[in-house]
C-alpha cells in the first residue's frame, strides 16, 4: 500500500516544456509527478506563447524569475544555478519531442518525454545512445501501465495461469473525430499534419498505448512479423490515417490483433486488452480500470478487482486506498512517476532500479512498431519482417 510517504531523500528538483494553459495532459503530468513529494515543479517553459506561458506559471504558484521564453532559456539559465532543475517533462506537440530530449539530455538532465518518443527509429536510437552516455532516465508516459490492475495481469501471465498465450486483442478506439473537429480544435489539428505528428496519426497517438500494455503483460512475447492497413475517412487527413488495423505474429506462434482509431462513433472509452491462453483469458477495459475478467474455460467468469487479497503481492504494492476506492489514470500515472523518480535517484547515486517502467527502449520499441505498421501499410498492407 501507499501512503504517500517520501520514497526519496528529498524530493527531484523539475522544469516542464509545454503542457500549458489549455494543453490536454499537462495538468495529469502536474498531478502525476508531484502527488507523492517524488517532484517538486520549479521552472517552465509551458507555452508556444511564451506571455501566456508565464501568466500560467505565476498561476502555478512558480517563481516568476524562473518562467522562461523557450526551454533552450531554460536550460541555460537553470544550469547555472547551484538549486537548477534536474528533470524536464516534455509535454508539446510530436514534432518537438526529439530536440527538446537532445538538448536536455546534452544538459544532463532526466527526462520524461511525451509520446510517440521520435518520428523515427534512427531518432530514438540517438536518444538511446545520449541518455546512456550522460547516465540520465529518458522516460515516457503509457496511459494506464502503471496501473494496478495491468501489474495483476502481468503476474498471472507470468505464473502460467493463463497457460501459453495464443491471442492478444487490442483496442484502442475512440469516436470523438469521427468528423474534422480539427477545423475548429487545435489540440487536434497538429495530429493531422504530417510535419507536426509525424508518420502516422493514430498508431501513434493511441494504438501505442494498448501495445505497451501488451508488452507489460506479455513480456516474453516478440514481434516477428507484421501487417498494417491504415485508412483516412476523413479525407482530408491523408496522408495520415485515422483508423488501423494492424495483425502481428510472435515468436511463440501466438498472434495480436490491434484497432487503433478515432472514428469509432460512439465510442466515448476506447481502450481495452484481452489475452487469450490455452486455460484461460484475462480481459481489460479503460472504463472500470479497478476490474479485471477472468474467464476459465468451463468455469464461471471471476471479476478481479484492485486492492483484493486474492491478487498477486506485486499488484498491491501501489494501491493508494481501500479496496472500495475507485481509482484510475491520475493514480497510475503517479505509479509511473514515483518509479521515473525512484530509477532517476538510483542512477544518479550509483544504483539500480530494478522495478520495469516504461523507459527508453520502450519509447524506442513503439516508435519501430509504428515505423513497420506504415511501411507495411504504405506497401498495399503486406506481410513484414519486423524490424
Ligand atoms: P496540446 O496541443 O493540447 O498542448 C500542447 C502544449 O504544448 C500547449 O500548451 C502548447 O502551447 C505547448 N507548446 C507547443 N509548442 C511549444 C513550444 N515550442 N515550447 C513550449 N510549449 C509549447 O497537446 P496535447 O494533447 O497535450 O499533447 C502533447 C503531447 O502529449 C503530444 O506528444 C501527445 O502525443 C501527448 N499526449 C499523451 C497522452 C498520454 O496519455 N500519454 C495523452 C494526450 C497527449
Amino acid at each position: 500500500m501507499n501512503y504517500g510517504e517520501k520514497k526519496l531523500d528529498r524530493p527531484i528538483r523539475v522544469g516542464m516544456v509545454g503542457g500549458g494553459r489549455g494543453g490536454q495532459i499537462g495538468y495529469i503530468h502536474r498531478m502525476a509527478a508531484t502527488r507523492d513529494f517524488n517532484f517538486q515543479l520549479i521552472a517552465g517553459a509551458f507555452d508556444v506563447n511564451p506571455e501566456r506561458g508565464r501568466d500560467f506559471g505565476i498561476n502555478l504558484h512558480i517563481d516568476p524569475s524562473r518562467l522562461y521564453d523557450d526551454y533552450k532559456e531554460m536550460f541555460a539559465k537553470e544550469k547555472e544555478r547551484d538549486d537548477g532543475i534536474e528533470a524536464v517533462i516534455i509535454a508539446t506537440p510530436n514534432y518537438l519531442h526529439y530536440e527538446i530530449t537532445k538538448a536536455a539530455l546534452e544538459n544532463d538532465l532526466h527526462v520524461v518525454c511525451e509520446k510517440p518518443m521520435t518520428f523515427t527509429v534512427k531518432e530514438a536510437e540517438d536518444l538511446k545512445e545520449l541518455s546512456e552516455k550522460h547516465k540520465k532516465i529518458l522516460a515516457t508516459t503509457f496511459a494506464y501501465s502503471g496501473y494496478q490492475m495491468i501489474e495483476q495481469a502481468r503476474q498471472m501471465v507470468k505464473h502460467g495461469d493463463l497457460g501459453d498465450i495464443r491471442v492478444i486483442n487490442m483496442v484502442y478506439a475512440h469516436g470523438y473525430h469521427n468528423v474534422a473537429v480539427e477545423k475548429h480544435n487545435a489540440s487536434t489539428k497538429w495530429r493531422v499534419d504530417p510535419k507536426m505528428a509525424g508518420p502516422s496519426y493514430v498508431l501513434g497517438d493511441i494504438g501505442i498505448h494498448v501495445l505497451y500494455l501488451s508488452r507489460i503483460i506479455c513480456p516474453e512475447l516478440k514481434i516477428k512479423k507484421l501487417m498494417c492497413s491504415r485508412q483516412s475517412f476523413v479525407k482530408s487527413r491523408a496522408p495520415l490515417e485515422d483508423n488501423a488495423m494492424t495483425i502481428q505474429k510472435y515468436n511463440n506462434g501466438a498472434v495480436g490483433y490491434l484497432w487503433s482509431s478515432c472514428v469509432n462513433s460512439g465510442s466515448m472509452y476506447g481502450m481495452k486488452i484481452r489475452i487469450v491462453g490455452e486455460k484461460a483469458s484475462i480481459e481489460w477495459h479503460e472504463d472500470h480500470p479497478y476490474a479485471l475478467s477472468y474467464e476459465v474455460q468451463g468455469e464461471p467468469q471471476k471479476i478481479m478487482v484492485k486492492g483484493a487479497d486474492y491478487l498477486y503481492p506485486e499488484a498491491r504494492e501501489d494501491d493508494r486506498g481501500a479496496t472500495d476506492v475507485v481509482e484510475g489514470l491520475f493514480e497510475s500515472w503517479a505509479n509511473l512517476y514515483s518509479r521515473f523518480a525512484q530509477a532517476m535517484y538510483a542512477i544518479d547515486h550509483g544504483k539500480t532500479y530494478d522495478k520495469w517502467y516504461p523507459n527508453v527502449n520502450d519509447g524506442l520499441e513503439a516508435v519501430r512498431w509504428i515505423e513497420n505498421c506504415v511501411k507495411s501499410a504504405d506497401n498495399g498492407a503486406s506481410w513484414i519482417d519486423y524490424k
